[in-house]
């Protein structure tokens, strides 16, 4: 892996399925899978095996037909957890075991009624104990976001003391500010005794909608892998959303950070995934919405008709969206009424057209979004119709 690669790991699987009602079968794990193989994704996260007999299976099914992506589970720092993960993964050409605990003072006092030292100590035996199954251990320290950054770096030396090659932090409360979370990951690799032979990765929840900007805020400061998932979606508000943080390292090459995705990939997949779970996209999400590349007012809709790059970031053909949408309402001009009539066929001249968006205008102050059909109408019943037609 090259310095400037930042590995897209993906848990839509696993943190994304933890939406409440959003539960996949087996069948549906795969085709969501084998997307995410052909996507580019370096890690898939394809379940929590010991969680129930359903995930044990869907994490073996998927180890079995992923071809290129490493497979990985979850587990607490229990050693039944990682013997039945490490048994699901059997299969897997690249298997990962994703081990870890609580390690913020809330976590420890109320989740394990413990104290540091004993956590420390369970982090090394779970990593340890992975290690005798797989060569990839991924430790995450749930709660890093509120743990402090001198106990934090004593928790990510133990677990690489014990063989962990990725350190997973956490924010798992969504609770931190983009420059804290940034300053975090910069305080570990600066202050982290033997970092060097493990990654950080950033696991970011978005309960204040800081998701994205604090795993772009990680990698900046030297985190090389980002988990995420299609969509954002994942426990409460979600987790960092998979589109988003590959394309901002895409659009910003100046950052200097690359991923494998395949970004014509990136608006089918939401699509396979939103079906899938049967959890609407919001039409104004970012990259994959209904509206990220749709127009609407007239001055926006007349700078697009005249060069795209006026008013999008994206070619939407990058991220799989066929062209940007240029949809009619009560707000748009006389250019994006004129181009909607040309595509369906009416060439309109300049005294033609100043007389059918009139026409246009009635409508569409009734109607909240004019369509082709409508289109048809109008131009139908004007006065002019033969004459546009004849033309
Ligand atoms: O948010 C979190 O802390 C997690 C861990 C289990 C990795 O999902
Ligand atoms: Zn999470």
């Amino acid at each position: 892996m090259s310095n400037t690669n930042v590995q897209i790991f993906d848990t839509t699987l696993r943190d994304g399925e933890q939406v409440p009602g959003c539960k996949l079968n087996t069948e549906q794990k795969l085709i969501i899978a084998e997307q995410l193989d052909l996507l580019g994704v370096d890690i898939i996260e394809a379940g929590f095996p010991v969680s129930s007999p359903g995930d044990f299976k869907s994490v073996e099914a998927i180890s079995k037909i992923v071809k290129h992506a490493t497979v990985c589970g979850l587990t607490r720092s229990v050693e039944n957890d990682i013997k039945v993960a490490a048994e699901a993964l059997k299969y897997a050409k690249t298997p990962r075991i994703h081990t870890g605990i609580g390690t913020s003072d809330s976590h420890i006092k109320f989740k394990f009624n413990s104290n540091r030292d004993a956590i420390l100590e369970r982090a090394f035996k779970a990593v340890s104990y992975a290690k005798s199954f797989v060569e990839d251990v991924e430790f995450y320290a749930e709660d890093a976001g509120r743990t402090d950054n001198d106990y934090l770096a004593r928790v990510c030396e133990t677990a690489i003391e014990a063989g962990a090659t990725v350190l997973n932090i956490p924010d798992t409360t969504g609770y931190c500010l983009p420059h804290e979370y940034g300053a975090k990951i910069k305080y570990l690799k600066e202050n982290v005794k033997g970092i060097e032979k493990a990654i950080l990765s950033c696991h970011c929840h978005n309960d204040l909608g800081l998701a994205t900007a604090n795993s772009i805020e990680g990698v900046i400061n030297g985190a090389r892998q980002i988990e995420c998932t299609i969509n954002g979606i994942g426990e409460r508000a979600g987790n960092t959303a998979l589109e988003e943080v590959v394309m901002i390292l895409k659009q910003h090459p100046y950052l200097n950070l690359d991923t494998h995705i395949k970004t014509e990939m990136l608006y089918g997949i939401s699509q396979l995934v939103s079906d899938s779970m049967g959890i609407y996209t919001q039409p104004n999400k970012a990259i994959v919405g209904a509206n990220a590349f749709a127009h609407s007012s007239g001055i926006h809709q007349d700078g697009v008709i005249k060069n795209r790059e006026t008013y999008e970031i994206i070619d939407p053909k990058d991220v799989g969206v066929t062209e940007s949408a240029i949809v009619l309402t009560a707000r748009s001009g006389r250019a994006a009424l004129a181009y909607r009539a040309k595509n369906i066929g009416y060439g309109l001249t300049k005294l033609q057209l100043d007389e059918i968006y009139l026409n246009f205008l009635d409508f569409a102050d009734k109607k909240k979004e004019v369509n082709d059909d409508d289109i048809h109408k109008i131009i139908e019943s004007s006065r002019l119709y033969k004459e546009i037609v004849s033309a």
